[in-house]
Formats: C-alpha cells, structure tokens, sequence
C-alpha cells in the first residue's frame, strides 16, 4: 500500500504497471520454488495439544504428514512431539531428556525407526555418530530442544544439522528454543525450523508449531557428496620415489617399507612414504597442520586412502568416522605435525588405542607423535613415538623413521619400554623457577627421576657409610646442584633417606628439589657467608645422626664420582683402627692432569677436611663441636684448624691420587686468581664404577715406614733438570721408563719453610701463591704422581731425612 501510495504521487501509471508485472512474476518464481520444495503449512498454535485423546488436534490433507512441536518450557515442562496425530514424546510420558529429543522416521515407509534423546549440553558424540551411520539418507527427523542443546554441539555437530537441512543452527545459543524438522541429505536452508532466543531472560520461551509437509521437504543429494573428500576414498596420489622409503636394507616378504616424519616445527612439512613412493608430503595429499593419515590396505600393501585432518582447527569427529568405518587389518600411519591436539577429542584417542597406541592419549599441545597401527591388533604397536613440546610450548625434538611394517602388526601386550610420559612434577617445578637450563629444557623436563640403585655386592651392606648421613651443602648455582644430587642419587647403595638438603630458608626451590629427588631437606637460617652455611649444616646433621659412625659432606658444586660412595667405604676399616684418622677426603687439591693418574693410591695428608669429604662423627663430637666457628669458619681450601693440634695429638685425612669428586670450574671474583687456578685447570677424576684401592693397610701407623720403604726404592730427581727449570722456567720431564719412583731432598732453613719446595713445585706444574702452603703435606713431604711417575719432595727439616741414602745429595737453590 505505502509503495503504490508513493508510486501515485511520484510515478506515473506506466511505473505501476510496471510494478504490477513485477509483483507477478515474483509471485510466479515464488510457486516454482514452492513445488520444489513439497507442500506445507505452519501454524502458531497455542495449548492445541490434547493428548488425553491420544490426538494431537492436526488436520491435514490426503498425502501430508502431520506434526505437532512444542519445545520445553524452561526446566518445568518437557517437550511434546506429534507425528501423524500420535503423541510420541511429552512431558506426560516422561520420556523426554536434557538436550535434543530426535524422533527419526522412515521417509519411506513413513514409520518411525526409532526415537533418542542426545544431551548436546555435554557432548555431540552419540548424535554425531548416528546421524552419520544410524539415519539413513533421506530419512525424517524432528528435534525439540529441552534445557540446553547447545553448550557442547560442536561444529561438526551443527555440520550435520546443515546436511539436514539447516540454515539456522549456528544462531542457536546457550539455552536458545530450537525445533527442527529436516531429512539426510537435505539442502540447506529447505529444513521446517525455528529458533527462539533467550536474550535477557533466563531460558528461551517456548516454540509451539503445528503443520502439514509432504516429501521430500526439498531436493535430497547423497550426503557423501557433501562430506569433504577424504570419507569418500578418492583416488590416491603418489609422489616422488623414496627408495625402500629410507629402509637400509629391504624388507622381508610380508612386509613393506614406510617411512614417517612429523616434520620440523611449523616450518618443514611431515612426510609420510609407503612402498617407496611418497604417500603425503609438501607436494602430494595435501599434508599439514594436525594428523596426517594413511590407510594401507594389508593385502596389496597400497595406500587406500591418504588425509589430513585438522584438529587444532577442527574437532575430531571426521577422523573418527574414517577410524570406525576401518576394515579388519587395515593398517593406519599417523603422523602430527605443528599441533593436532587442541580439538583431538577424548574419544579419537581411544579408538587410536584400540588400534594399537599407547601414546595417542599424551598428546598434548604442540606435542609430534608417529604411529603405525592395525585394525583388530592384540596389544599395542612398537612403531609409534611421541616428544613433548617444552615447557613455554617450544617445539619438540623431531621424530623420524623407517620400518618394515608387517602386513600383520603383532601387538604387545605391555605398554612399550620405556613408557614415555609427561613429568608433571617437574614440568611444575620447572614453570614455577626460572634458570634451570638443562634440567628443565625440552630434551629433558619429562625425563624421569633416578631411583636408588641397589648394592651389587651384598656383603657391602652393612658397611656404615651405606648409613651414614649424606649433607649436601648447595651454593647459589642450581644447576649445579642438580649435578650433585643425580651423581649422589646415581651411587650404588645409596639411601635417599640418608641424604640431607641444607637449604639456605632464603631458597625454598632448593628443598622442593630435594623432596623431587627423595632426598630429606633441613632448613638453615639464612646466611651471609657460604662457610656459616656450612657449620650449620654440619651441626644440624650430627644431631640428625648422632649414632652414626660417619658423617659425609659434599660442598657446592661438586660431581660425585661413580665409585664415590664405594671407595669410601673401602676407607672405613682402616679408619677405624687408627684414631689418628680423621676421615678421607674425595677431593685431591693436587690432582690435576698432569700430577694425578693412579685410582688405586691413596696418600696420608695433615689437611683437614676437603671439598667433599668424610668425618668421623666422633671427631665432630669431641673435637669440633662447639667450637666450629673457631676451628672451621673457613673454607675448605683454605683448611680447618681443629683445636689442640699437635704432633702427638694429630689428625690424618686420607686423601686418593684421582679425586672421587669433581668441582665446577670456579666463576667468582673473590680470591680469583688462586681458586682459577684451583679449579678451572683440567683435573683427573675417576670415572670408574668399582675401583678396588691398594695398600690401604699403610695408611695407619706404617705409613713411616712405608715412606722409608718407598725411598730406599726410589731414585733422585736429576739435580741438574731442577736447576735447568728453576732458571727457565720449563718444567721437568720424568724418561726414565724403568724407574717408577722418584725422590728429591732439597733444602729447607725452617721446618715451616716452603720457600724453595715452591719454586721446586712450579717444575712439576703446581702453581702455590706466595700466601698458601702447599696442600697434601705429611711431616715435611709431599707425594704426588707426575707424568705416571711418583714422586716424594722431602724437605731437609723432615724427620724423614734420616732415611737419605749417602748417595743422594740435598738440592739447594743457586
Ligand atoms: C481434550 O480432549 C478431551 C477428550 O476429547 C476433551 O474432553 C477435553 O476437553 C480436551 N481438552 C482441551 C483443552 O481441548
Ligand atoms: C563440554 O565439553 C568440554 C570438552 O569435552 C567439557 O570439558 C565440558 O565439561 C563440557 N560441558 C559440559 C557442560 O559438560
Ligand atoms: C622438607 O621436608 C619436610 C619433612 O622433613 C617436608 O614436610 C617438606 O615438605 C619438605 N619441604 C619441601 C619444600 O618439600
Ligand atoms: C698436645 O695436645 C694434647 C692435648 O691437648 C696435650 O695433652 C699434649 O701435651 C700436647 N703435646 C704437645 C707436645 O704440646
């Protein structure tokens, strides 16, 4: 009215006339259209439903189907759905649900084939499983909503819908109204349908429709057709050889070679060949982001289908079709590449598992993982691999290989060894603290943590270091500690029990590593210096393990040999019959390459204590304790004093020729050039497991005698070599190939007079400042081995001069 109105005013008569012809043949189009899409009418109705007749109050025409909708009122009423007159869901009936209520009818025998209910507000699997194989194509289905539908209808769920028919699923939201009526296969937009949005109220209200269709609703295609190529296995394409697919050698009959790559980051694409032709890589199938799949058939040993579904994009449902409609043997390789896990749903995994993965449940983002499975395995395959993202999701390690795949995969009844798994304690500990390089680096934050290895040798057991406290007094390098403790837990015999944590209260980080590894953690109060530390840690220790016979102390930064905790055990019956030991030190100050080579030697030494060391806990009772911040306030380079230190009231430590501990090279500023010098030269360490020591029985009280003895053995040092290098600076060289031992008497005016023992040391590549004495000294000796040659500098205030031979003569400086 309002246009021709305007028209009259503005337009003159032809215009109308126009207009006229117009509206007709819209009017005609709009027949044509009609009949395509079958005969029907809706009405509104309101409280038309009766059911206490059974009759659901329609009236149609000859040849139309009948249907009366109401969807549910909020959570009070149920749905109610007629077809043809009858009530078939309704709230009387109780037989009504959460979700969508599905009548399916048969669009040929117009009967009803069977009704359910899917609570789409958790999960679309069921609908999406049987609207793809349980309705058949051109079937009827009608849908009221109740509750909610839509929180978890996924994509492919609202896919479906549209391959029903659907033109207005996607508008439906959180406990919207929705009724449906459509067919399989129908096209979009020709679906009986109707939303009611909920807007600012708490649900939607209700939609109440009445009506009469014909079918088909409107044209009906195959859905196949519909469906992305990959259901419908289209005819695959092969691309560039790969000879043997990378296999070295060829494989045995009943086999054929394949190969899988996840490709490198999101940059190198995956690859995945089969029989020597590429199967999906950069140029064929379309190979990609998410899993890329490929179907061989086990007799022909032929590809029959190549795919790639994209689960971070997209949810998993189309993959789980190609994975159910899988025939017996039919063998699947997968390959991930960049991520395939974000939509990967719970439900893929377990078919994955089904056909033979123990990893497809792991995958997490950005995580690769390559799998070789069959349909109808017993068991799990061994041709399957996953690596982990890292910690800030930076990419994995790539995964690679080749096999000779069997046309029947045997499957294994265990899960694969070892089990790879994600480890979430340390992957925790590793997101909440910064700095932790190694341990915490992709390669290595899912590596599982060591577990205490047994004795071998039983009779060793009831050796008391295998009880004695372990302290481990840790430094501001963490790494570093993560060094000591796996080398400490890596020690046969060890108790993590008895393994204690000092920690600095300022580095809470330090006691959750220990509770990580097993070991126990004591907190200190916090401290200034490294060497207040230290004297806390000892003491709390000792009233720790009062009964223990000895205490072991590891210092910061230190790597403990193999056999650390075996040769100190070798050390305990010898020290415990001489009371003038105080313990063995693992560290040798002088154990540099070139003055350190025999594992098997062990020397006596007035040093106490060392870098990692034992005590006797009886020395710490009666002679430390107390008194630490008098006798042991400095480091242990520097050496303790212990109180009441004379000749006859002595203390030994043992100490090996070839450390049993390894210290970080040294990166401070303090007393640098001393301590680089200490510990950034290039140091010999055992590495050995089971190193048995010898003539431990001369460390006591023979040890006099077995200097003698080793004297009256040994030859001097060429006078003329120690002049030669104290004027040139050069250093001695050791030929003699027979000889073995070696001595030097030099010249000393006091018996604390290291002037010229210095100078003599600088031949032998020891460098000792000025302000230090020389480490390992034993009643004015010291022995070291040089050049495979051992060798003993005996200074002339030495008691031990009296056992010079004649024949020798003191070396004195020119
Ligand atoms: C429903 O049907 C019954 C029986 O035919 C009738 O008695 C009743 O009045 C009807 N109710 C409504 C609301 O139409
Ligand atoms: C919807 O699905 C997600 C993913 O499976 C799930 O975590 C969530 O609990 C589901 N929602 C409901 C309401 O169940
Ligand atoms: C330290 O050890 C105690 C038990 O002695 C334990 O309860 C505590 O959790 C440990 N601390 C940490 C940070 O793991
Ligand atoms: C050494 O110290 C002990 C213990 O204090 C003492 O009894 C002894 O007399 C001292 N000996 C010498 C020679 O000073």
């Amino acid at each position: 009215m309002t246009v021709l109105r305007k028209c009259r005013r503005k337009c003159g008569i032809k215009k109308i006339l126009f207009l006229i012809i117009l509206c007709t043949s819209v009017w005609y189009m709009g027949t044509v259209f009609n009949k395509s899409r079958g005969v029907r009418e809706v009405w509104n109705v309101k409280g038309s439903f009766n059911a206490t007749d059974g009759h659901c109050g329609t009236q149609c025409g000859k040849d139309q189907l009948s249907f009366y909708v109401k969807t549910g009122v909020e959570t009070k009423q149920g749905p109610n759905m007629c077809y043809q007159n009858k009530v078939i869901i309704s709230d009387k009936k109780k037989n009504y649900d959460r979700g969508m209520n599905v009548i399916v009818i048969n669009d040929k025998t117009l009967e009803i084939e069977f009704t359910k209910i899917y609570d789409t507000y958790i999960d679309d699997y069921d609908f999406l499983r049987d609207m793809k194989s349980k309705v058949n194509e051109g079937n009827l289905v009608i849908i009221a909503s109740y509750d909610e539908v839509s929180e978890n209808l996924s994509e492919d769920g609202k896919r479906w819908l549209k391959l029903f028919g659907s033109e207005v699923i996607d508008q439906v939201l959180f406990r919207d109204s929705f009724l449906f009526i459509g067919q399989k296969g129908l096209r979009q937009g020709y679906a009986i349908e109707f939303t009611q949005s909920r807007g600012e109220k708490l649900f939607a209200d209700s939609i109440e429709k009445m009506g009469c269709f014909t079918l088909p609703l409107g044209p009906i295609s195959p859905v196949e057709e519909m469906l992305p190529k990959l259901i419908a296995q289209s005819n695959i394409r092969l691309g560039d050889n790969l000879e043997n697919c990378g296999v070295t050698s060829s494989c045995e009959v009943k086999q054929f070679p394949v190969m899988v790559s996840c490709g490198m980051d999101s940059k190198v694409l995956p690859e995945i060949c089969v029989g020597g032709r590429m199967v999906m890589d950069r140029k064929t199938n379309d190979a990609g982001r998410g899993i890329n799949v490929v179907i061989v058939d086990h007799k022909t040993s032929l590809p029959k289908a190549a795919t790639r579904f994209d689960t971070y994009e997209k949810d998993s449902s189309n993959l789980d079709f190609l994975l159910e409609g899988l025939v017996e043997d039919d063998i699947i390789i997968a390959a991930v590449f960049d991520d395939a896990s974000r939509k990967l749903g719970f439900h893929t995994r377990e078919l994955l598992n089904q056909l033979g993965s123990s990893m497809a449940q792991n995958i997490k983002f950005r995580d690769v993982w390559y799998f070789i499975g069959q349909k109808g395995i017993d068991g799990f395959t061994n041709m399957e691999m996953i690596s982990y993202a890292g910690m800030d999701a930076e990419w994995p390690k790539p995964l690679k290989a080749s096999f000779c795949v069997p046309k029947k995969i045997i499957g294994s009844q265990t899960l694969p060894d070892p089990p790879v798994h994600r480890n979430l304690v340390r992957r925790e500990f590793c997101k909440k603290y910064d700095g932790y390089g190694e341990f915490c680096d992709t390669s290595h934050v899912d590596d599982m943590f060591l577990q205490p290895a047994d004795l071998v040798d039983e009779e060793r057991k009831d050796n008391p270091v295998y009880s004695s406290p372990i302290v481990i007094v840790p430094g501001l390098n963490h790494n570093a500690l993560i060094r000591t403790m796996e080398t400490t837990m890596m020690q046969q015999g060890i108790n993590p029990d008895n393994v204690l944590i000092a920690w600095d209260e300022k580095f809470p980080e330090q006691a959750e590593l220990a509770t990580m590894f097993q070991f126990r953690n004591i907190s200190l109060s916090g401290s200034l210096h490294y060497s207040d530390q230290m004297i806390k840690a000892i003491e709390e220790t000792a009233k720790m393990f009062l009964d223990s016979e000895y205490m072991i102390v590891i210092e910061e930064e230190l790597i403990l040999s193999p056999d650390f905790l075996f040769f100190l055990a070798q050390c305990t019956d010898v020290l415990s019959k001489d009371d003038t030991l105080l313990g063995v030190s693992a560290f040798n100050f002088n154990g540099f390459e070139e003055t350190s080579y025999n594992k098997y030697l062990m020397y006596k030494v007035e040093d106490f204590p060392g870098v990692g060391f034992m005590i006797k806990m009886n020395v710490y009772t009666q002679r430390m304790k107390g008194a630490m911040k008098m006798c042991c306030d400095e480091r242990s380079w520097t050496g303790w004093s212990l109180p009441e230190y004379n000749e006859t009231h002595a203390g030994y430590m043992l100490v090996p020729d070839v450390s049993r501990v390894y210290r970080h090279s040294y990166q401070g500023a303090y007393d640098e050039d001393y301590l680089t010098g200490l510990f950034n030269r290039p140091r010999e360490t055992s590495l050995d497991q089971h190193v048995q020591l010898q003539g431990l029985h001369t460390l006591t009280d023979k040890y006099d005698s077995e200097i003698r003895r080793y004297i009256k053995s040994s030859v001097s040092i060429n006078h003329i070599d120690v002049t030669k290098c104290l004027s040139n600076g050069n250093t001695i060289s050791l030929i003699d190939e027979q000889q073995k031992n070696y001595v030097l008497f030099y010249k000393q005016s006091n018996r604390e007079g290291f002037y010229l023992l210095r100078k003599i040391m600088k031949c032998f590549k020891f460098n000792i400042p000025r302000d230090r004495s020389p480490k390992n000294m034993y009643k004015g000796i010291l022995r070291f081995t040089y050049m495979k040659h051992n060798v003993m500098l005996i200074g002339s205030k030495s008691k031990f001069i009296q056992s010079k031979p004649e024949t020798i003569q003191i070396f004195k400086d020119v």
